[in-house]
């Protein structure tokens, strides 16, 4: 596990939480117990000479002693006697670490006065808990008392505790680093399967790489969100890939033509004049197709990298559609198809880009021209309160329902070489499907072989555009 780890920094991180937590709380434990056994010792103490001093009034006989001796002996304490003097009479239990020079000149004096004495002695490292108490005697002077308790029963109880704390530390460091290597399996692992699969994106470009974890959390939604990413960028290679390889192809036709017809009329392979006239027209034609190829795909790239804005303005749909029928009128009288245009009473309102919804019309009905051999083209507009209606009907060839879904795909056509011949390159109904979609319309295609195809392309009011 690395140093720099967001598992390492959350276990550190942990740890040191619990040290924060038990330091303080194990050293107010010991304070606590300190005081207490303090308090116990002292106030044990004082009874204990108190009762000592109450009971004995001379110092002469057994009787004194024998009590002392009994005394001590329950409570593990030494005990001197002193008498009026400050002379040492008698000691019981006596520990030999206490230095004889037990009483200061000052508290001698204090004795003598009558007061009890309490204090903290410390000698060869021990600490005890010193009380002296004064003892009247019959005849007015005061002879004194004082016990001695080490803190020894004191001392084992904080050697307990600090075992005690010790202990908990310990504890809760093994579960500190033991929930750190768990949260390392379950939150490192699926982080680094993730490092691992972005550098694999990125530096080798592989786009099958994917994550696999599953969880309804934040780093479930990373791995789905990295999942998605490699997806995207996959279908965009392939789509790329398809896309160059479908140019080449489409260039390659008319190239060759362009150079057989050429190298046909340089080398004088004609009959006649009007021969080679035909022969010029078709470098003509060939030319023109792949420089409708190129606007297409020109348009078609601006599109797909969201390149192009929409000017959005309100018109009348009946006038743009007037237009395009007087614009394509000379197409349709070429292959001697009638087309015309349903005006309704009622203007037709329109909030779009005028300019896109041209583009679209324009390649709708060249479709129509291109696709019906005889018959007729029909354009009809519609409004609604929902939105607007734009139909595009002929009575050509029709197709075939397993052919619709495909049709907006890029380079896709049902017939190839009459699609060629016609000037088509395959790209129209693809823009037309994106010009839609940015204007959050929809279109549809009904069609029936030999009938003829039926295109309607809806355009809702949206409640962005009301205001407008
Ligand atoms: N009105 C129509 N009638 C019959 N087939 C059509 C019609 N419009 C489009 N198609 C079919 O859909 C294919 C794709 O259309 P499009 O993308 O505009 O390409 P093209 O350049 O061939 O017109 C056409 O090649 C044709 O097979
Ligand atoms: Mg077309």
């Amino acid at each position: 596990m690395k140093l720099n780890s967001v598992v390492f920094k959350l276990g550190a991180t942990i740890l040191f939480l619990q040290l924060i937590i038990l330091i303080p709380l194990g050293f107010i434990i010991l304070q606590l117990i300190l005081n207490y056994s303090y308090t116990q010792t002292e106030s044990q103490l004082l009874n204990l000479s108190e009762k000592y001093a109450t009971e004995v009034e001379s110092l002469d006989g057994e009787d004194h002693s024998r009590l002392l001796d009994h005394l001590t002996d329950m409570t593990d304490t030494s005990a001197a006697i002193l008498n009026a003097d400050g002379d040492i009479t008698t000691k019981t239990h006596w520990d030999d670490a206490i230095s004889n020079q037990f009483l200061s000149e000052a508290e001698q004096d204090r004795l003598q006065n009558g007061e009890t004495i309490s204090k903290e002695q410390t000698y060869n490292g021990t600490t005890y808990l010193k009380v002296a108490q004064p003892i009247m005697q019959s005849d007015g002077s005061h002879a004194s008392v004082v016990l001695f308790s080490s803190f020894g029963l004191i001392s084992s109880s904080i050697h307990n505790i600090i075992i005690l704390v010790l202990l908990a530390s310990l504890g809760a460091v093994v579960l500190a680093i033991g929930f750190t290597i768990f949260i390392s399996k379950k939150l490192g692992a699926p982080l680094i399967e993730m490092e691992k699969a972005a550098k694999q994106i990125a530096e080798k470009q592989d786009f099958s790489v994917r994550v696999n974890y599953q969880a309804n959390d934040e780093i479930g939604s990373l791995a789905n969100a990295v999942n998605h990413l490699s997806r995207t960028l996959e279908r965009y290679k392939n789509n790329r890939n398809e896309f160059f390889s479908n140019i080449t192809h489409e260039l390659k036709t008319p190239l060759t033509y362009v150079k057989g017809y050429a190298n046909a009329v340089r080398h004088e392979m004609y009959q006649s004049k009007e021969e080679r006239d035909e022969f010029l027209d078709i470098i003509e034609n060939e030319t023109d197709h792949i420089s409708y190829l190129m606007d297409d795909m020109m348009d078609l790239s601006k599109i797909e990298e969201g390149k192009i804005d929409l000017n959005k303005e309100t018109f009348d749909v009946n006038h743009l559609l007037d237009e395009m029928v007087r614009r394509t009128q000379f197409k349709a009288d070429e292959k001697g198809l009638a087309l015309r245009f349903e005006q309704p009473a009622q203007p037709t309102m329109l909030y779009a880009d005028k300019s896109r919804i041209e583009q679209i019309v324009i390649n709708l009905v060249e479709n129509a021209v291109r696709y019906t051999e005889s018959g007729s083209i029909t354009l009809q507009a519609r409004a609604t309160k929902e939105g607007t209606e734009i139909l595009v009907t002929d009575t050509g060839i029709g197709i075939r329902k397993e052919d619709i879904p495909y049709l907006f795909e890029r380079f896709y056509r049902v017939d190839k070489s009459r699609s060629r011949a016609n000037g088509g390159t395959g790209l129209g109904l693809s823009i037309v499907k994106y010009l839609v979609d940015m204007h959050d319309g929809t279109i549809d295609v009904d069609s029936e072989i030999n009938i003829g195809t039926k295109i309607r392309l809806f355009f809702p009011v949206l409640d962005k555009d009301k205001e407008k």
